[in-house]
């Protein structure tokens, strides 16, 4: 059993999406959230450079005191879980684009992914593609320029409108059914995506399944807080602290400065 925070890092504000979830789900644990906007966004930056990044969230969060960590970032875990579990104690939690799911329940035969190039070129993603999309379409688009621009706080802008526009259109085109939202910033796109896609189609976002395993992971390592108060929320940025204080606006939450 241990009180210690629950550290989450993303390179920004996307694993904020993953935190709410968490602290619904588990609202005894604190939590310790990094968010790296400074260095967003990581998709187009090449493995060794994520690994890297990774490294320096990880190792940030470990001298902070958290029990374990939440890599709230598709394009990190993709790109750098593996080592990360092999090279530090504490358990790790990752996200990768929801296949399995989508491939599983399709009707069209026709699924989509939107992900980073980071996510969509790592070895870690074609792996669990193969496994899953035998005699499927799998229409993969890169985001180029999405975590831009919410990170710039401009979710409900004309250009993301014309942005995922343009990405969608192939998609819309092959009659895909399911949409694999592959980054964790796109889970707040939910309302224009919904707008902009044919009625029939799922959108899957795996921030809820993540909370999930991340509580399922504590108890098997008993690690969950056995305490009765509500856990403390901080949140350190290196990014605009408006853009991170906007998407919590309902919350209480502390901001702190990330100096790195
Ligand atoms: N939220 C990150 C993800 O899930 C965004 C990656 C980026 O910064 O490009 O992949």
């Amino acid at each position: 059993m241990s009180s210690k925070p629950i550290g989450i890092f993303d390179s920004g504000v996307g694993g904020l999406s993953i935190w709410k979830e968490i602290r619904q789900l588990l609202p005894l644990e604190s939590t310790l959230y990094l968010s790296d906007s400074k260095h967003a966004p990581y998709g187009p930056k090449g493995s060794k450079a994520i690994l890297e990044l990774s490294i320096k969230n990880t190792e940030y969060l470990i001298d902070k005191g958290c029990k374990l960590i939440v890599v709230a970032c598709n394009t990190a875990t993709t790109n750098a879980i593996e080592f990360l579990r092999t090279n530090y104690k504490v358990p790790f939690i990752g996200i990768e684009p929801a296949i399995k799911p989508a491939a599983l329940q399709t009707q069209t035969k026709r699924i989509g992914v939107l992900a980073t190039k980071g996510t969509l070129s790592s070895h870690l993603f074609h792996k669990t593609s193969q496994l899953y999309s035998n005699e499927l379409v799998v229409v993969e688009q890169v985001g180029n320029g999405i975590v831009e621009l919410i990170e710039q706080g401009q979710l409900y802008s004309k250009e993301m409108r014309d942005l995922l526009s343009i990405y969608l259109s192939p998609m819309i085109k092959a009659e895909i059914d399911y949409l694999v939202l592959g980054c964790t910033h796109y889970h707040f796109l939910m309302p224009i995506l919904k707008k902009l896609l044919p009625n029939n189609v799922n959108i899957i976002d795996s921030a809820e399944a993540v909370a999930r395993q991340t509580k399922s992971v504590l108890k098997l390592n008993k690690l969950s807080n056995s305490g009765v108060e509500k856990g403390k929320s901080q949140f350190y940025t290196n990014g605009t602290q408006s853009v991170i204080a906007n998407l919590l606006k309902f919350e209480t939450v502390t901001l702190k400065k990330l100096d790195f």
